[in-house]
């Protein structure tokens, strides 16, 4: 039995439905005239494992990079944002990187949310026992869908946490639409701490996505079997093939499933051809110098209060904030 101390610290709730993954909404993409589907689809349980298989390959620098500043950095970043805050983290998924920032920034709360309901409760869980200190109330919610957060959430001064340059998946301007969503949630006294992929050499950002082992490939092709199984469809994976590169015009890299062949998929009853070489966009993930970046938060209405960044400049993390300077 679990302590009632301990049951009183950890609490967990769903905040209803995410937004369904919506047959029209993927077949509406692969009839587009440039054909599409959102990244999310990557993540069904292999796509996880297999993103989680990216951040060990050695090309993959990102997570390795800001694991090191975080931990490197934490009691600044507590002494910048304060102790005694609430954190939240949309999309916290496995609750791995906040594991570095707790001891220095003894959060009152800590609020990690996620689409994965079971995943996350199992996190949060294995987090409470190794922090049996900290008070944790997970979410269940899908924050693309902006919800708004329960009333009964502990008072004080808001944080929101989002590691990892996943907001590189939004073009600037949705990204910008995150932003303005989050400041609305930490409120005006609040903060944000946003892992950011940094603009670096091409050949770097090039290695990084089309890593040898083929874990990246692996992983982009991952999602044709996703929509197999939830459409369902016929997408013959040997059939396409990983493409990953950086468009310097926009500053991001471009994943594609690229058709080997000119064949017909059939994807929720519905004719779907493509030409030899004919491409579905799966992924972009923008990249940002201090400059742009700082841009983008203005855009937002927020302020860059501090920049902490690895010696080689790959990777940043930003602490930004709503009120004026
Ligand atoms: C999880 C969105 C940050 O863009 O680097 C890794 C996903 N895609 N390799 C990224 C990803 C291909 C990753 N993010």
């Amino acid at each position: 039995m679990n302590s009632p101390q301990k049951q009183a610290r950890f609490h967990y709730q769903d905040l209803g439905p995410a937004s369904s993954n919506s047959r029209d909404e993927i077949l509406a993409g692969l009839q587009e005239t440039r054909k599409r589907i959102s990244p999310k689809y990557f993540y069904d349980d292999t796509g996880s494992l297999l993103f989680e298989e990216i951040t060990r390959q050695p090309e993959y620098y990102p997570t390795r990079t800001e694991r090191r500043i975080l931990s490197e950095h934490a009691s600044d970043m507590a002494t910048a944002i304060g102790t005694g805050t609430v954190l939240m983290e949309p999309g916290a998924g496995s609750c791995e990187k906040i594991r570095l920032l707790l001891d220095a920034l003894k959060p009152a709360a800590y609020v990690p949310m996620d689409i994965a309901g079971e995943f996350l409760q199992r996190s949060a869980s294995g987090l409470q026992r190794e922090f049996p200190w900290l008070r944790i109330a997970a979410l269940r919610a899908d924050f693309a869908a902006m919800p708004s957060l329960p009333a009964d959430l502990p008072a004080g001064p808001r944080t929101l946490f989002y590691p990892g340059s996943t907001l590189g998946n939004f073009s600037p301007l949705q990204a910008t639409g995150f932003l303005r969503h989050a400041k609305r949630l930490v409120g005006t006294e609040g903060k944000l701490l946003i892992g950011i992929d940094l603009h670096k050499d091409r050949a770097i950002l090039d290695r990084a996505y089309n890593d040898r082992a083929g874990v990246t490939a692996r992983f982009n092709l991952n999602a044709l079997e996703h929509l197999n199984r939830i459409l369902p469809a016929d997408f013959r994976t040997q059939q396409f093939q990983h493409l990953a590169f950086y468009n310097d015009t926009c500053q991001r890299i471009e994943m594609y499933l690229e058709s080997r062949i000119e064949q017909t998929v059939i994807a929720a009853g519905k004719r779907i051809h493509f030409l030899a070489g004919e491409r579905i966009h799966t992924e972009i993930s923008c990249k940002y110098s201090l400059e742009s970046f700082t841009a983008l938060a203005a855009a937002a209405g927020l302020h860059v209060r501090e920049c902490w960044r690895d010696g080689d400049s790959l990777f940043a993390v930003f602490l930004l904030s709503a009120g004026s300077c």
